[in-house]
């Protein structure tokens, strides 16, 4: 049986459309003082597979307790899907008494699961932060299923990291060329500098590729140093579009967003349910 937390709930009906698997319906009560209280129907015996995306603290929460209400309702074994890791690029400590954020997190869901179905993370090695069996999907691919047709395509990564994201997309799409900027972002405040790359896009369709867009700063900034573009779409896995993100990259001249339905938003236009749903 398929459980979804309350960020994923497009994403697990198509994955009970794909795998044949049925739909559990879990019940989210909030207290008057905040807290949060889910609950499932009776499981006996069965596998259960919760897909819950974390973007928030309360979806954190509410994943912990359906890990643990549905063992209480007789689950014999529980795969966690988790779509989108909150806290997965605080994968380390920036300064002395910060904690490991990503670690700390992948600790309290491992202790309530046997295994964990990790949606392309910022970086692939959190998967290690798991005590519980992990298996990494990369669904980058998939963002090429949003794209349409694209004139004489030029598929920029906004640092080399992201480079791998950019050639999965063109590979997928068919064709194109491939680079990526050098991005420099300040220790303290955050602030995102992108050196530009030597190739041109004078004229052509631009498709700026990165496995999550957040805040729009990164993208925004990489958007910058192009010249003359014909069209811009910026193409995430993970599309976050905190805040004004949304309107910060349309003034930047973003003219389309593609992003995947890890994070549930009017840009998840692609699912990830096929190549999760391999995985199940
Ligand atoms: C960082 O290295 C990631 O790949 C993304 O580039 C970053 O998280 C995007 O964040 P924002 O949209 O806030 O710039």
């Amino acid at each position: 049986m398929l459980v979804s937390g309350s960020r994923s709930q497009h994403l697990t009906a198509r994955l009970a459309a794909e795998t044949g698997r049925r739909l559990a319906v879990p019940d989210v009560d909030r207290f008057a003082d905040g807290e949060i209280r889910a609950s499932v129907p009776e499981f006996s015996g069965q596998r259960a597979v919760i897909v819950a995306a974390t973007p928030t603290n309360d979806a954190f929460v509410e994943l912990l307790q359906l890990q643990d209400a549905v063992r209480e309702a007789g689950a014999r074994r529980v795969t966690t899907v988790l779509p989108y890791m909150g806290y997965a690029r605080q994968d380390q400590s920036f300064r002395d008494g910060e904690p490991v954020s990503a670690r700390a997190v992948a600790r309290a869901i491992a202790a309530g699961t046997d295994r964990v179905v990790l949606v392309s993370p910022h970086e692939p090695a959190v998967a290690e932060f798991f005590d519980a069996e992990t298996t990494v999907v990369d669904a980058a691919s998939r963002l090429a299923a949003g794209l349409g047709e694209l004139r004489d395509p030029l598929f920029l990564a906004p640092d080399e990291g992201a480079a791998r994201i950019a050639r999965g997309v063109r590979n997928a799409h068919g064709g194109g060329e491939v680079d990526y900027f050098t991005k420099h972002r300040h220790r303290d405040t955050g602030a995102v500098r992108i050196e530009p790359s030597e190739t041109t896009a004078t004229n052509r369709d631009v498709v700026v590729t990165d496995d999550i867009i957040a805040t729009g700063s990164t993208v925004s900034r990489a958007i910058e140093t192009l010249t003359d573009p014909r069209r811009i779409v910026a193409a995430c896995v993970h599309p976050v579009l905190a805040g004004s993100a949304r309107t910060r990259l349309a003034a930047a001249g973003v003219d389309r967003v593609v992003g995947t339905d890890t994070v549930e938003r009017a840009a998840s236009s692609v699912s990830v349910a096929p190549v999760v749903a391999d995985e199940l």
